[in-house]
């Protein structure tokens, strides 16, 4: 309908999305016969079935699985390239992409593969569809913080192609503070932070990632609605927050999207976004979760542009280019 095409058409900036993510059952079989690699499912439709999911950690289990297929220089780069080319049928003109280099080292890929491959994905999409991005390099908070501190000095070399540092994986019992130092030292490094908080996990680690993380922006924060304060605190500083409807839905944070949140954070006066996070697994990309939202909460088209104005507003680009998007 009318609605749903100015929502496709509407440039857009996404700001959590997990390159791992990207990954289609049909690229995960053609990168497993290209590589050798056996997968646990016997084809592209039975993997489908899998996607069931119950909370974030059965995602996880899954998600983690699936990214064994990425082997080589060429398999990163196809699996970004195929994100920008379908991000751009959503006209989203800029993107701060998440990747997860500890899933990758911890099976013997290289950081300098991983990298590699999606720098030059990013290159490309800048040269051939106008799509800037941001690469944030994520630490899994199931691992320890050495691990962490390990991935960080792998990225040391290749600074100039990172726009960031963030934090997720599973979320309940591993709090933003247990990567103080590592946080420490990537401030010190002139790295932008943000963090994933609040999807499962309560309040609290919302104000750690913080106050302890120094984050500039919280991925999920759904869960920030269970404490007043902490809400005004956002609006005040208009710390923008990542949400991804579909992904809360998919993985259970909300029962239905017409139960979801976003409208509510939205009229708290809180800097809100929409975003994917995993639109491979979770049943769609940016425009699917803006439609879906339109659809289910009722979003005029002046919340869409809002929201899309968000986007970029929330961005770590310059002031000038944000100027130039909004
Ligand atoms: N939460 C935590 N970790 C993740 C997610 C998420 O939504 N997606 C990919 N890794
Ligand atoms: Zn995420």
């Amino acid at each position: 309908d009318r609605l749903e095409t100015f929502i496709r058409g509407i440039p857009k900036a996404e700001l959590h999305v997990h390159i791992e993510g990207t990954l289609e059952p049909e690229l995960m079989f053609s990168l497993a016969r290209r590589n050798g690699i056996a997968l646990p499912w016997m084809g592209v439709e039975e993997l489908r079935k899998a996607y069931d999911f119950h909370n974030l950690q059965s995602f996880l289990d899954i998600y983690y699985q699936g990214a064994d297929v990425l082997q080589h220089v060429q398999d990163f780069y196809d699996l970004t390239w195929a994100y920008f080319e379908r991000a751009a049928r959503d006209n989203v003109r800029h993107v701060e992409l998440f990747f997860d280099p500890q899933t990758h080292t911890r099976r013997d890929v290289p950081f300098e593969t991983v990298i590699t491959g999606i720098h030059g994905a990013q290159v490309d999409a800048e040269k051939r569809l106008g799509i800037t991005s941001k690469l944030i390099l994520c630490f899994l908070r199931h691992l320890s913080e050495e691990s962490a501190l390990e991935a960080l000095h792998a990225a040391v070399p290749f600074r100039p192609w990172l726009g960031g540092v963030g934090l997720d994986s599973s979320e309940s019992g591993n709090p933003p503070s247990k990567f103080k130092a590592v946080f420490d030292e990537a401030r010190e490094a002139q790295f932008p932070v943000v963090a994933h908080a609040g999807e499962e996990g309560p309040p609290a680690y919302i104000r750690e990632a913080l106050d302890v993380l120094g984050a500039q922006r919280i991925d999920h924060g759904v869960r920030c609605l269970e404490d007043d304060a902490l809400v005004e605190r956002l609006a005040r500083e208009q710390v923008p927050l990542t949400v991804c409807p579909l992904s809360n839905v998919k993985l259970r944070v909300f029962p239905h999207l017409a139960q979801h949140n976003l409208k509510q954070l939205m009229g708290r006066g809180l800097l809100v976004t929409i975003n994917s996070d995993d639109p491979a697994y979770f049943g769609g990309y940016i425009g699917d979760n803006y439609t879906a939202c339109a659809r289910e909460l009722g979003l005029s088209q002046d919340d869409v542009v809002a929201l899309a104005k968000n986007s970029f507003t929330a961005s770590f680009l310059g002031e000038d280019d944000k100027r130039r998007h909004l």
